[in-house]
């Protein structure tokens, strides 16, 4: 079974960077290959990776619904199975698949059906998936991931930032999405540890953890050079701070503490 790490927040505050340094941190810490799933049409965790796809299952699924009538004795299902290859980016220690959104007519119950089988079954096959999402928790919400184990709440350090952190939490339990674990992860901090409410809030909502990223120079340059995340250096301070957490959260599973650096008390 996989280990899957679902990453969401509102928009912006750093989920695509998160997740691409978890897929790096988890690659060098020998879980390859891992399955980066871009879960969020408009993102660009294929860039962000350093790789390219060609296109999303979404548009895959739609291309293949004119031409099943044409392949005699061959289901949409088995030809989209058959072309899935053009949604799987390979790089060094990780596959990326692409997943975009139901497209073209029809039910979108449907689609989303079809959406969620593939990327059931493309997953299965990795020990562990990293899930980049769109802002809010839509893709959750619409179950196409399999059951997360660890969720990921990103938030700027904003008392309006962890504000909207604490309500997609509420909202997560509302809608009944399924997580064994939460981890709260406070980007861009401009001090050295995330502000007071920050761990009042993890309080509150039982995380298993909490950490601070720091506003970043390097990463940023990356990022605005258009470069993929994968040549910051492993003691870059961000990428350093979540490979520390990804090896807490898979160090778990071996009888270890669930987070480096976890909650404070009080
Ligand atoms: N710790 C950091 N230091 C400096 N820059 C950062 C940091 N984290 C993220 N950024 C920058 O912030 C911007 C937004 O990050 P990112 O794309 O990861 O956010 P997102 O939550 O995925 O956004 P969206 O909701 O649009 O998908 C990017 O330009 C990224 O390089
Ligand atoms: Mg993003």
């Amino acid at each position: 079974m996989s280990t899957i790490f679902a990453i969401a927040g509102k928009g912006g505050v750093g989920k695509t960077t998160v997740a691409a340094l978890i897929v790096a941190a988890l690659a060098r810490q020998g879980a390859r290959p891992v399955l980066a799933v871009d879960a969020d049409p408009n993102s660009c965790l294929d860039a962000v990776l350093g790789v390219t796809v060609e296109k999303t299952v979404g548009r895959l699924r739609e291309d293949v619904r004119g031409e099943a009538a044409a392949v005699p004795g061959m289901s949409k299902r088995e030809l989209l199975e058959l072309r899935l290859a053009e949604s799987l980016a390979e790089g060094e220690d990780f596959d990326l698949i692409s997943m975009g959104r139901p497209e073209g007519p029809g039910c979108y119950c449907y689609a989303n059906s079809v959406l969620r089988d593939i990327l059931g079954r493309v997953a299965g096959q990795y020990p562990f998936v990293v899930m980049d999402n769109e802002a809010g928790l839509e893709n959750l919400s619409r179950r196409i991931a399999p059951a997360v184990d660890t969720l990921i709440l990103v938030a700027d350090p904003s008392r309006r930032g962890l504000g909207t952190l604490a309500r997609l939490h509420a909202l997560a339990l509302e809608m009944a999405v399924s997580f064994s674990r939460l981890v709260l992860v406070v980007n861009r901090l401009r001090g050295p540890e995330p502000p007071g409410y920050a761990f009042e809030l993890a309080a509150a909502t039982g995380a298993d953890g909490l950490i601070g990223l720091p506003e970043d120079a390097a990463l940023a340059a990356l990022d605005e050079a258009g470069q993929s995340l994968l040549g910051l250096p492993p003691d870059n301070p961000v990428a350093a701070s979540v490979a520390a957490l990804v090896r807490g959260l898979t160090g778990e599973a071996a009888g270890k503490p669930p987070v480096d650096g976890a909650l404070r008390s009080g």
